[in-house]
């Protein structure tokens, strides 16, 4: 997973620490347990036991947050039983840790700043990579047709019987986030080295994402040795640049998909995302089924220079820190907002977290019908650094520069503020909310006012100076669009449907609410920003456990993946394929 403006903020470190607002309400204690427990919602540090005491007294609503039920393959139940039989087995695992590790020993790295392919050399180690994936999978490279998109992205076919189905998309990413070299030391096992110590497989990429790319490869590998067809066709899109925002390799290959397929043409798309843990005494998975959009708009601001000996009231530095200040005290609000992703996840938390405190549970149930209790929902929940980030639109000032000398009053000063944007707002909202906001102190200060492209200031006007509001060089997106999952949207229930089965068919157990299934929000970007029209049933879901023993640190030191977790991957991507098959509902 990666950011828009390259620098990347692996999930773990959107946690806060610790320092969420004081509060004097009532809720006081319920709100610093709320923020312990967010620090779970995406790595799930404390695992609880199952089952609560005051889940019997509460009861389950059916109607929110409604479950599918479990899933297992029918028509391919004898393939589904022989996967589950072989994956349990030592040879099986030993082949998939050798899978894994022989992938992150390729350090497919991919920098800020590359020169296109074909030009910058530093691309070439895909080639050493894809001749290890023709290598490692000689079934799948039989079955499937392989077509190379901008050199190094992967588009692979594996055609079904039936070509009235629409097919499967499932991605995955080939590159990595570089190691830095003053981080060495600190790797357990050398980043690179696809070290087994016996429980974890070590590197960089074994959490993000080729353990997602040789997931699909492994369960298909697997699936044709013990002599699946596809009735449905699968297509399988990887890129190798996403993690500097997949210009070049899911952009590509999304050409040749709409090309080839033409628009809303995949019954689904998955790819990498958030994976499941246990929160509030209960495991849930959650995939994302949208994500925030992204955007950094520059300020420049430029006033006459000049000795400092005679200085003006404000330098174009003092402007520029006014309109950084006023920026900071006008944040954008955060809303609980009904129907919305967030709302959903609180939602399904409520239901069915029995170690959420009953006061919560019950004022966020009361929530859907009364907008006092909405009230009171936001205003608890929104204590917590977390939530009020998924549910508004945040914005952080990132970068400034100004001046050139200490006795030279500056002619220019720049800054640029990063937004991700609510799934309720736009880009097009946030340019003009912050353009609108900031008028006032450019014609206070008298500056002539441009913001993005258009001229603001009356024509013909002297100005003392000029102030500027553009994109930063880089990408912005709206958010994406939302994937249903209400009113049985049927991939949504054969995602959910699916994840149960994988579940409980490793835990051997029986039931639906082993696992809760939540809509989620994908809090960083992934490559589905360019798929976007191939389908409208976008899932970012890895079958990742979180919470282990020790965390899967993507894009930081020690990255590792569980070799047990990674098994459970390819019985995910098994159980979807399969499902995906014989469904005719999708
Ligand atoms: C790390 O050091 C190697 C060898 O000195 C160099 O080639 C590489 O570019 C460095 N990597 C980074 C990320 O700085
Ligand atoms: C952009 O937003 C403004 C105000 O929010 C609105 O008047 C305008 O129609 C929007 N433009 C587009 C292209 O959506
Ligand atoms: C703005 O600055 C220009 C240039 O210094 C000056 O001519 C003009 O009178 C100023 N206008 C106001 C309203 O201060
Ligand atoms: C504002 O900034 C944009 C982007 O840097 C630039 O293209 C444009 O010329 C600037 N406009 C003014 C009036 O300075
Ligand atoms: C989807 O298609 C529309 C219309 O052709 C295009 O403007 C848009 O950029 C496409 N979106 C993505 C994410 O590719």
């Amino acid at each position: 997973m990666s950011d828009l403006d390259k620098k990347v903020q692996p999930a773990t470190e959107l946690l806060p620490g610790a320092g969420y607002p004081k509060q004097k309400s009532k809720y006081k204690s319920v709100a610093i347990k709320a923020g312990l427990v967010a620090f779970a919602f995406f790595i799930s540090a404390a695992t609880f036991s199952a089952r609560g005491a005051s889940r019997g007294s509460y009861g389950v609503n059916t109607d929110v947050c409604s479950q599918a039920a479990e899933l297992i393959p029918e028509k391919n139940g004898v393939i589904w039983e022989s996967s589950n039989v072989r994956y349990d087995t030592l040879p099986f695992k030993k082949r998939a840790v050798k899978w894994l590790g022989g992938a992150i020993r390729i350090p497919t790295e991919t920098y800020d700043e590359m020169q296109p392919v074909g030009i910058d050399p530093r691309w070439e180690i895909f080639h050493v990579f894809q001749d290890y994936l023709l290598e490692a999978f000689p079934k799948f490279h039989k079955a499937l047709k392989l077509t190379k998109v901008n050199t190094y992205g992967l588009l692979y076919e594996w055609k079904g019987s039936d070509a009235s189905l629409k097919p499967l998309l499932l991605a995955a990413h080939q590159g990595v986030v570089p190691v830095e070299n003053a981080t060495l030391g600190q790797w357990q096992h050398e980043p690179f080295s696809g070290h087994f110590d016996g429980e974890y497989i070590w590197g960089r990429g074994s959490s993000d994402d080729k353990h997602g790319l040789i997931g699909i490869m492994s369960a298909i590998e697997s699936l044709l040795e013990l002599g699946f067809k596809p009735t449905r066709s699968v297509m399988l899109a990887f890129g190798f640049d996403e993690e500097i925002g997949g210009l070049d390799g899911a952009r590509s290959l999304a050409a040749v998909l709409l090309e080839r397929f033409g628009p809303k043409s995949f019954a689904m798309l998955v790819d990498e995302g958030i994976g499941y843990g246990t929160q509030y005494g209960q495991v849930f998975a959650l995939p994302g089924v949208t994500e925030k959009g992204f955007l950094n708009i520059q300020i420049d601001l430029a006033s006459p220079g000049g000795h400092s000996s005679v200085p003006p009231p404000h330098t174009s530095i003092g402007m520029l820190a006014k309109l950084l200040v006023e920026i900071e005290e006008n944040p954008f609000e955060a809303h609980l907002i009904r129907g919305s992703p967030t709302y959903k996840t609180v939602q399904c938390l409520a239901e069915h977290g029995s170690e959420m405190p009953l006061a919560w549970r019950e004022v966020i149930r009361l929530s859907q019908y009364s907008d006092e209790a909405l009230r009171e929902a936001e205003m608890l929940l929104l204590q917590n650094p977390i939530i009020k980030s998924l549910a508004g639109t945040t914005q952080a000032i990132n970068l400034i520069r100004g001046g050139i000398k200490t006795n030279a009053l500056p002619e220019q000063a720049w800054a640029v503020v990063n937004h991700r944007i609510s799934m309720e707002s736009s880009l097009n909202e946030t340019t003009s909310r912050q353009t609108d906001l900031l008028r006032p102190l450019a014609s206070g200060f008298n500056l002539s006012y441009t913001a993005f492209g258009a001229f603001l200031s009356e024509p013909d006007v002297p100005a003392y100076g000029s102030l500027n509001l553009s994109y930063a060089p880089g990408a912005s997106m709206d958010p994406a669009p939302v994937s249903p999952t209400d009113g049985g949207a049927a991939p949504y229930d054969l995602l959910s449907g699916t994840i149960k089965a994988a579940y409980n068919s490793h835990r051997d157990i029986e039931g639906d609410d082993n696992i809760v299934v939540s809509p989620g929000i994908m809090p960083a970007n992934t490559d589905t920003r360019h798929y976007w029209n191939l389908t409208d049933h976008i899932f970012r879901y890895r079958h990742v456990r979180l919470g282990g023993r020790l965390p899967n640190n993507p894009h930081t030191v020690n990255e590792v993946m569980e070799a047990d977790n990674f098994i459970e991957i390819i019985r995910f991507f098994t159980a979807l394929v399969l499902n995906a098959d014989e469904s005719e509902l999708i």
